[in-house]
């Protein structure tokens, strides 16, 4: 299917594209936001008065320990008509085919794996129904590791919303747009943006083009944030600016609504009397947010070689050990290649963090075929890959211009444990059983002696 694709008659889609076009977002990535959706919400010099203004509840929403240093810490307050403790008791529901840690359905093979896009369900299916888990990796119940999930959906979640206790969720959509609607806002998404929502907050997705696909990536560690910059500066990769966090929006619905939560890897069902998305305003540093993934500063080589991937990293979710993230992602945008006498694909290698790739549209400079968009590769601790020989042969001699490469936006999850392969992941008709075969062809070059 194209991408940003109308459907619908002429006035509904310019109702819509009034509605998108009037979102509001807040730019900084972590910074405090305070948004009200009507005026005179937001209590003013303190976080809890005694009575909050406009008759609402006041909640505080804590992402991190109380006592997590300043830099780190994130909370928000929000003003709300109903506070979140009023729900029935939640039951569990079947998890479809959502996996989580310690994802041991299936022994892990050391190959290297590649999977075709998820096709659209002829049935209806909502982005939670349509949520499929590739694989993961860490554990959970310790805050470590992460879930990779594709997805695909043709209808909206209507009275339907839910939250993940168990991570922060990274929206990924690979075609057709969505509306996301939470409890701090709405955010409108798009093929090359990304949208974050953090661990615990309410929201529902919207399709807003009859049907979309995507990636989404669980995280249960530390929430991403931006990397370092190192000898980089003060500028470059992903600028802070670019991060946009909504405003508050709320919807007064009185009607019977189903919640789902995941926690502790399973998925749990209530019923509301409301709307969850309740809140009038708030004020915080925990929200969600979205990036446009083309305001990304790409840096690279302007003499030889080219550095490590880790140049490419947009946002990092960093482990207990310095350098050695939960997770990074990282992405590949259209660049200038100029390096000189230099092979200039990503280079053949093995790698002690594993590589979970996507693709959002075009080729990727190291395969010449099969990594489609909407496609997955996987790439474990120590299993080589590299070009494919038909990349290797034209890149080796190919004579060096400088060279645009515009048609083109792949990505990486790269985590430092082991990612694990879901059943699904292994069974599905997806999986390229013939992956290994493009790298069959590279030629001994080597004389024999
Ligand atoms: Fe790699």
């Amino acid at each position: 299917m194209a991408d940003n694709v109308m459907i619908g008659n002429s006035t509904a889609n310019a109702k819509l594209s009034d509605e998108l076009s009037s979102l509001i977002y807040q730019s900084g990535f972590g910074n405090e936001f305070a948004t009200e959706a009507v005026p005179g919400a937001l209590p003013v010099g303190q976080n809890a008065p005694q009575k909050t203004p406009l008759g609402l509840y006041t909640e505080q929403l804590s992402g991190t320990a109380f006592t997590t240093p300043r830099a780190l810490n994130r909370r928000t307050w929000v003003y709300r008509i109903r506070p979140s403790v009023m729900h029935k008791p939640y039951r569990q529901i079947s998890n479809g085919l959502l996996r989580s840690t310690p994802f041991d359905e299936v022994p892990v093979p050391p190959n290297q794996l590649r999977w075709n896009p998820l096709s659209i369900p002829a049935a209806p299916t909502n982005f939670l129904d349509g949520l499929i888990t590739l694989g993961g990796n860490g554990d959970l119940s310790m805050h470590s590791g992460v879930a990779l999930h594709v997805y695909a959906a043709n209808r909206s979640m209507e009275s339907l919303y839910c939250y993940d206790a168990d991570g922060e969720l990274v929206f990924v959509p690979q075609s057709g747009r969505l509306l996301i609607h939470t409890e701090l806002g709405r955010i409108a998404l798009a093929p090359g943006e990304i949208a974050v929502v953090p661990r615990g907050v309410k929201f529902r997705v919207e399709v807003l083009d009859g049907e979309s696909r995507g990636y989404v990536c669980e995280n249960y560690g530390a929430s991403f944030r931006l990397p370092e910059l190192g000898p980089i500066g003060a500028n470059g990769l992903a600028n802070s600016r670019d991060f946009h966090t909504p405003v508050a929006a709320f919807e007064d619905i009185e009607r019977d609504v189903r919640v789902v939560c995941k926690f502790q890897g399973n998925l749990w069902e209530s019923e509301y009397d409301h709307s969850p998305l309740d809140v009038v305003a708030w004020h915080g540093n925990y929200a969600p947010y979205k990036y446009d993934l083309a305001r990304f500063c790409t840096i690279n080589t302007v003499s030889f070689d080219h550095p490590d991937p880790s140049i490419f990293t947009v946002l990092t979710s960093p482990s207990e050990i310095p350098g050695t993230a939960n997770c990074d992602f990282a992405i590949f945008p259209p660049r200038w290649m100029v390096a000189e006498h230099t092979f200039r694909p990503p280079w053949f290698h093995r790698n002690f963090m594993s590589e979970f790739m996507g693709l959002i549209r075009g080729q990727y400079d190291a395969k010449a075929e099969g990594f489609v968009p909407g496609g997955a590769s996987l790439h474990n601790c120590m299993s080589g890959h590299g070009p494919d020989a038909t990349s290797y042969e034209r890149a080796s001699s190919a004579e060096l211009q400088p060279q645009y490469i515009g048609n083109t936006l792949a990505f990486m999850f790269e985590t430092r444990f082991v990612c694990r392969p879901t059943r699904f992941a292994l069974e599905t008709a997806e999986l390229q059983h013939e992956y290994y075969t493009c790298w069959q062809d590279l030629k001994r070059n080597f004389p024999r002696s």
